[in-house]
């Protein structure tokens, strides 16, 4: 599925950020650089633009915004792959196999404070609005910590969250960065609090749902699309979704299966590749997408008051989301 304009978009942030990113010494800039040059889908820049859009303001009041939400994107992206010991993304090394750890977690601060510069130098939006731009990202970027804080206890405990905690985990570690891109491309628009509010409340719903569906690609998966390994959540013992599900649906042998792998950090890769074979079997894709699908409708209601062109692609990218392999 190609989302309307999403190339072109793409395009536009790409070279805005990677001007931002050029200095010495080179290999801390080209570690910085390396992530976004490697691929990614640019979803919270094109949302930022398109909140935008879609509350009469112009592309180019947003630029700043979009930019600087890729860039903590990345950031997390890049201290992410060091926490979760992940050694693959976008198909190539991550940052901190490439480049070192010490490098990788600097480059992650270099995007951060990065990120914050390009909406504090902006002269695109009156200057109570970048106050108001870095006020939501911060908070974004706190929502973020808190998050990972919650998702890495709860892959070090036994207990099994209800789901309720898990969606509070994802709403902190992924939805607040969707629903700061939201805001700050409502915000860019320079309206009022109740549009801001109302797209928060799209971005919300839309990254709960972007998540839980992440998650079950994380599992089912294929790695020559997603260009991430799978399974790696069931050996840090991440409990997600989706594996919540399946160990609940297993029985027997199956679930002797999952749980031998599951946050056992020393599994071989052929145990681990048995549990996700178990889980793929186990048939959750169809209610996983389905609950993922339930957030859509609150977020489809929020922007229903909109009469403008980008109501659609805000309304196709929530079907993406849900429908995606990527
Ligand atoms: C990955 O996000 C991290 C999560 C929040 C699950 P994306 O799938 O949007 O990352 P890109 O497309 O590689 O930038
Ligand atoms: C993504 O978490 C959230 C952040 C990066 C803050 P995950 O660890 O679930 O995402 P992937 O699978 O590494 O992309
Ligand atoms: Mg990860
Ligand atoms: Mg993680």
């Amino acid at each position: 599925m190609q989302l309307n304009n999403s190339v072109k978009i793409a395009t536009r942030i790409d070279s805005f950020l990677l001007s931002r990113l050029k200095g010495e010494p080179s290999d801390l800039y080209k570690a910085a650089r390396y992530l976004i040059e490697h691929g990614g889908k640019r979803l919270r820049p094109y949302l930022v633009l398109k909140s935008c859009e879609l509350l009469g303001g112009s592309i180019k009041q947003a630029i700043p915004a979009a930019a600087a939400v890729e860039m903590i994107h990345n950031f997390t992206l890049v201290h992410d792959d060091i926490m979760d010991k992940d050694e693959v993304r976008h198909g190539v090394p991550t940052v901190h196999m490439k480049f070192g750890i010490p490098v990788g977690i600097l480059s992650g601060d270099l995007l951060f404070s990065k990120a914050f510069e390009i909406i504090s130098d902006s002269t695109c939006v009156p200057n109570d609005v970048s106050l108001s731009l870095i006020s939501t990202l911060s908070r974004a970027c706190s929502d973020v910590c808190e998050g990972q804080v919650l998702d890495i206890s709860m892959a070090q405990s036994r207990t099994i969250p209800t789901e309720p905690q898990y969606i509070k985990m994802i709403e902190k570690k992924t939805s607040s960065l969707f629903v700061a891109s939201c805001a700050m491309g409502a915000l860019s628009a320079n309206t009022t609090k109740s549009d801001v509010r109302r797209l928060a409340i799209y971005g919300k719903n839309l990254g709960i749902a972007f998540q839980i569906v992440d998650d079950l690609i994380g599992i089912i998966g294929d790695p020559r699309i997603t260009k991430k390994p799978v399974g790696n959540d069931i050996r840090e013992g991440k409990k997600s979704l989706p594996i919540l599900l399946a160990i609940k649906l297993a029985e027997g042998k199956e679930k002797t299966t999952i749980l031998d792998a599951f946050g056992n950090i020393s599994t071989s890769k052929t145990k681990v590749r048995r549990a996700v074979e178990v889980i793929s079997s186990l048939g959750i894709e169809k209610a996983i997408r389905k609950k993922a699908s339930y957030h859509l409708d609150t977020a489809k209601k929020s922007i229903s008051r909109y009469d403008n062109p980008a109501r659609k692609d805000l309304l196709s990218l929530l079907d993406f989301v849900v429908e995606r392999s990527l």
